[in-house]
Order: C-alpha cells, then sequence, then structure tokens
C-alpha cells in the first residue's frame, strides 16, 4: 500500500518535473524568439537614415560593416558633412570585452544610453530630442508590428526605452569570428600564431608591456583593462592654453547639457579626455584603453584618428609607454615586426 502510494507520489512529481522542465525549455524559447526580434528591429534602426536631421546619416554611415564597424576616417562625419572631434570605435569589441563604459572618455555607464546619444548628437544623426526621434519612427508603418512582435507585452511597444533596447541587443550581436590568438589561447592550438607572431606575443607580454593595460585575461581575450591613461596623443595641441580650457569646460559643465555633444563640437576640449567626466586635474588627457581586437582592420588610430597606420601606432605605444613606465624601451625593426604580426593575429 506504502509503496503504491509512493510510487504514485513519484510519478506525479516526475509528472510535475517534466511540465517544468518543458515550460522552462518553453519559455527559454520564447526569449531566444524574442531576443531574434530584438536584434532583427534593431538592425533595421541601425541603417535606417530616416532617424537623422538630413535623412542621411545612419549609424552604419560610421559603423560600417564591411570596415568592422568603424569608417576609416580621422573622425567622424555626420549631418550636413559635420566632422565631430573623435575616431569611430568599432563595435565588434563591445560584448567580447565585457565593456562597462562607453566612448573614449567613458562618460557612459549604460549602453542603453550611449546607443541614443548619436542620435541626438549635433555632428552625428543631429535630432532635436527624443521626442522627434520617437515622431519618426511612428511615422513609419513599419515599425509598429516589427516593434510589437519585440516586445508584445508592452504598451506601447514603440518608445525610447524600446528603441535602445533594440539598437543595445543589436550591437551586442556583432562579434567577430574566432581570430587564429583566440584560437591559440582558447584551443591551445599550436598552428595558429607564426612563429613571428609568437616572438610578438612574447614580447607584448613581456619586455613590451603591453599586455598590462591591453590584458590577454578572458576568452576571449578582453585586451584592455577598463580604465584610462595618458597617451600624449593631442595633448600637445592644447598645453599652451589649457588654464583657460579647463576653466571653459567647468564653466559649461555647471550650465548642464550633454557632455558628448559639448566634446564632439570642440576639438581642444575633447583633448581634455575624462576631465571631462569628473573636472579632476588628474584626468586631464585620459582615454580608455581600447580593445586591440580586429586592430589591424581599424585604421587610423587612437581617440582623435591621429595616428595613420599600425606601424605608427606601435612606434608611438612603444615609445610613450615605456617613457611613462620609466624603462624606455628600444625595439628592433624585427621586434616591431614581431609585435606587428602578433597584433594582426588579434
Ligand atoms: C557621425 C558618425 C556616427 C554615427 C552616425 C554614429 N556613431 Fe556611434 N560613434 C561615433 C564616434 C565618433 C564614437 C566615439 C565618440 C566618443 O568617444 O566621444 C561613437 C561611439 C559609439 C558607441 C560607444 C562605443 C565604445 O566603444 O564605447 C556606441 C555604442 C555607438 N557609437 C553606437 C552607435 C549607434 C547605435 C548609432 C546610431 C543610433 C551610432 N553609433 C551612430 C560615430 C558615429
Ligand atoms: C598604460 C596602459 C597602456 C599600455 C602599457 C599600452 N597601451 Fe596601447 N593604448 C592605451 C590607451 C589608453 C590607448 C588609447 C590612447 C588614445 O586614444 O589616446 C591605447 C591605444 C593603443 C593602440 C591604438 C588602438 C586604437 O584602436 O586606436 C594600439 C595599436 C596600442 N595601444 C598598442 C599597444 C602596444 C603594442 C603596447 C605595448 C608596447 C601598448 N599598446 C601598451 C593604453 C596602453
Amino acid at each position: 500500500m506504502f509503496r503504491r502510494i509512493g510510487l504514485i507520489a513519484l510519478l506525479g512529481c516526475l509528472a510535475v518535473g517534466a511540465v517544468v522542465v518543458s515550460h522552462q525549455i518553453g519559455h527559454q524559447a520564447d526569449t531566444k524568439a524574442l531576443l531574434a526580434q530584438r536584434i532583427a528591429l534593431g538592425k533595421q534602426l541601425f541603417n535606417n537614415p530616416h532617424l537623422s536631421a538630413d535623412g542621411k546619416v545612419r549609424c552604419a554611415s560610421c559603423h560600417m560593416p564591411e570596415k568592422d564597424y568603424t569608417d576609416g576616417r580621422q573622425v567622424a562625419v555626420g549631418v550636413n558633412g559635420r566632422t565631430g572631434t573623435r575616431n569611430t570605435p568599432s563595435l565588434m569589441t563591445l560584448a567580447d570585452a565585457q565593456e562597462t563604459s562607453f566612448f573614449w572618455d567613458g562618460r557612459r555607464s549604460a549602453l542603453d544610453q550611449a546607443v541614443l546619444d548619436p542620435l541626438t548628437n549635433p555632428v552625428e544623426m543631429g535630432l532635436h530630442d527624443r521626442a522627434e526621434l520617437l515622431q519618426h519612427v511612428q511615422q513609419d508603418p513599419a515599425y509598429a508590428p516589427a516593434f510589437e512582435r519585440a516586445f508584445p507585452e508592452a504598451k506601447p511597444a514603440i518608445s525610447s526605452e524600446h528603441i535602445a533596447a533594440a539598437l543595445v541587443d543589436y550591437v551586442r550581436s556583432l562579434r567577430s569570428p574566432e581570430s587564429a590568438y583566440d584560437r591559440h589561447a582558447a584551443h591551445n592550438d599550436k598552428t595558429a600564431l607564426s612563429p613571428r607572431a609568437l616572438l610578438g606575443l612574447a614580447l607584448f607580454q613581456g619586455k613590451g608591456r603591453c599586455a598590462e593595460c591591453h590584458r590577454l585575461e578572458g576568452t576571449p581575450a578582453m585586451l584592455t583593462d577598463h580604465t584610462y591613461h595618458r597617451t600624449g596623443v593631442g595633448l600637445d595641441a592644447i598645453t599652451t592654453n589649457l588654464p583657460t580650457l579647463t576653466e571653459e569646460v567647468i564653466k559649461r559643465s555647471l550650465q548642464g547639457g550633454a557632455v558628448g555633444n559639448r566634446v564632439a563640437t570642440h576639438a581642444d576640449e575633447a583633448q581634455l579626455g575624462r576631465f571631462n567626466i569628473t573636472q579632476d586635474p588628474a584626468d586631464i588627457g585620459l582615454f580608455r584603453t581600447p580593445s586591440l581586437r580586429d586592430v589591424s582592420h581599424t585604421a587610423p588610430y587612437m581617440h582623435d584618428g591621429s595616428v595613420a597606420t599600425l606601424d605608427d601606432a606601435i612606434d608611438r605605444e612603444v615609445y610613450y609607454r615605456s617613457l611613462q613606465a620609466g624603462h624606455p624601451l628600444q625595439l628592433s625593426v624585427e621586434e616591431r615586426e614581431n609585435l606587428k604580426a602578433f597584433l594582426q593575429s588579434l
């Protein structure tokens, strides 16, 4: 008798368990399907030029898929041909580097804010405000069903939060294929790196000290330390009027207004880097360590795009970083080639 009750109870548990499991699997499938809808919607928004003031600029005008989501320009060119002050970073590194601060000066700590900023930046997409963004999206009849599919439980489905969420899911879905270095690091594939690149790796970790900031931890390697450092790039041009410049920044920041709009329209203030966010003199000229993933495809280099080639970028980094660390480093031509071969494997 007891045994039979036990058996029934056991069967009952199994049945409940099966329902829970199938419910979970169903839920996972739902989430996956929803994510796919959001990524598709994000991609549509990313490629829509009508979300800009002159109807010509879309996210993909600067983050071009064929250029690893950069634009190959020194600094970005937005609505009505206006130029900004910063080099366009690749978006393919964001997910792998597990970035938690965004833009060269880290002025945003949430990606859902970072993806909306370009839309109202006066030299990028140039819309007045989020209300104008909503109007443009609502006017296009194709969007209503796409938003309802992507956000089925929300009313209204079209909102700036949902525009941001779809863009975030799309941007996070952009990942570069496995690199030679990934194969070397993750699968211990001894043939993945050329002998030259292996020597370059030893330099990168060893006397070059590159890995102190472009860190090799993580799978795939993050290639950044998520913090800010001075480069010397661009600072020479502003040292003479530094006091006036820093006063201006402090004055303007007291008036409020978006930091991103200010740095994109004032080339010399943009060179102050992290100082624009913290107003701490110790942060003058500090920039976020960029991930070096796909770095051989993302020229020109540095926050202001002032370094044209990978060779020049390596030369500058070897020179300035070793000088800063107090161990000036001379690399032979051969060693520089090795370092370059390693960077090309990333
Ligand atoms: C006119 C060119 C241009 C357009 C258009 C543009 N961007 Fe960018 N994007 C840039 C530049 C330049 C930066 C770096 C700005 C800075 O750091 O001050 C950037 C930075 C970013 C970042 C931060 C990346 C990082 O590594 O921190 C994200 C995310 C981003 N853009 C997404 C978008 C999205 C989404 C759109 C469309 C809604 C868009 N961008 C439109 C030029 C552009
Ligand atoms: C102290 C930290 C630090 C060290 C050490 C360091 N870097 Fe960097 N690296 C940075 C920062 C910060 C930037 C961005 C500077 C800027 O934009 O002004 C950068 C930029 C770069 C860039 C340009 C990337 C781009 O997308 O624009 C390359 C290439 C590079 N570093 C390679 C190296 C190499 C090679 C070494 C070793 C010789 C090295 N770095 C050592 C912090 C560091």
